[in-house]
């Protein structure tokens, strides 16, 4: 088994590409190193490009016989792809016609695709499933539901086999310390609560207090890397046995508001999370929980993380000693 893992240099990527070394899985990372960090993936194989490239894809396919694709590339910043949609479009959508070009000139005939909870926009439910509807409310969610459209015609048309794996709040690192989120700018909670622990900043903005939540602060199900890495992987065995296109929604199904963080992660870090109120930031919903019901039915899959403090604890070790 051979699989190219694009993208594979970034926070999720080069934590799935651990997973899929560690099985035994012949593995090529490519990565144009936008965001992501060469360090991060060793000495695995790897190929710096960029999706846009399509001279680039034609002969990173023919150097290889793949059997599978997994796609992490995207720009992901919903308030960037506000700013900058463009951008977005470019990148996540004519990025991906490249790719699925290239891998259909090559007879690869499945795919693993990274896809979001910002596809389902404001939440119509406390817990959402498969069923919720899909209206994105800005343009990177609405990036990642056009390239389900394409995986769902692409299915009907050429036969391609594909996962879209949609993740709730990625969190967490490698509990070995050495690989993790490192982000410039960094916009995410996790990092920037442990940064404000560590003296790297010198106080965590809280983006509103005024939400339709109990305690006024946005709540979100935090799910570990290394869970979302494990079900790319039964992903790949679901395709084996299964055509078609499939969307999967990933997280632990249960929500923490922001105040909440800074509590469990002020106990992980042994010390109060030094912490200001700030404006809302635009485009965040009140609550984003997933159901991962059909995740757990139809792959198996079963989060191994599912204590907010061991999930805070795994990004604090790789935070008080960052590689890069
Ligand atoms: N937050 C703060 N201060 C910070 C950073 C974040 O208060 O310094 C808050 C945010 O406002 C939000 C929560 O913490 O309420 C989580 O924010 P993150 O930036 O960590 O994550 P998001 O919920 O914005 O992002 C996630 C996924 C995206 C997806 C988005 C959909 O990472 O891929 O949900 O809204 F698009």
């Amino acid at each position: 088994m051979k699989v190219l893992v694009c993208g594979g240099a970034g926070y999720i990527g080069s934590h799935m590409v651990r997973h899929l070394v560690g099985d035994g899985v012949s593995t090529v990372v490519f990565d144009n190193l936008s965001t992501g960090h060469r360090e991060s993936v060793g000495d695995t194989a790897f190929v710096r490009g960029d999706l846009l490239d399509a001279t680039q894809l034609r002969d990173l396919f023919s150097q290889h016989r793949f059997d599978a694709v997994m796609h992490f590339c995207a720009r992901s910043l919903v308030g960037e792809s506000v700013q900058q949609p463009y951008a977005y479009y470019e990148n996540n959508v004519a990025g991906t016609l490249n790719l699925l070009q290239a891998m259909r000139d090559a007879s690869v005939g499945k795919l693993v695709f990274s896809s979001t909870a910002a596809v389902f926009g404001h939440p119509e439910s406390e817990l959402i499933d498969e069923s919720h509807p899909t209206r994105p409310i800005n343009p990177y969610g609405a990036s990642k539901r056009m390239v389900e459209t394409i995986l769902e015609d692409a299915a009907r048309a050429y036969g391609l086999r594909s996962v879209a794996l949609r993740y709730f709040n990625a969190a967490g690192a490698s509990p070995q310390g050495d690989i993790g989120e490192s982000h410039s700018p960094e916009t995410h909670l996790i990092p920037n609560m442990l940064r404000a622990a560590n003296g790297d900043a010198p106080s965590l903005k809280v983006f509103g207090n005024d939400y339709s939540t109990p305690d006024g602060t946005c709540v979100r199900d935090y799910v570990h890397v290394d869970d979302l890495a494990d079900a790319h992987s039964r992903a790949l065995d679901f395709m084996a046995s299964n055509e078609g296109a499939h969307a999967f929604n990933l997280g632990n199904g249960a929500g923490f508001s922001v105040m909440q963080m800074i509590h469990a992660a002020g106990e992980v870090a042994k010390q109060p999370i030094p912490f200001e109120i700030a404006p809302r930031r635009a485009g965040d919903p009140d609550r984003l929980v997933a159901s991962s019901g059909k995740a757990r039915r139809e792959l198996g899959w079963q989060p191994r993380y599912t204590d907010i403090a061991d999930i805070i604890d795994t990004a604090w070790r790789w935070h008080r000693n960052p590689r890069y």
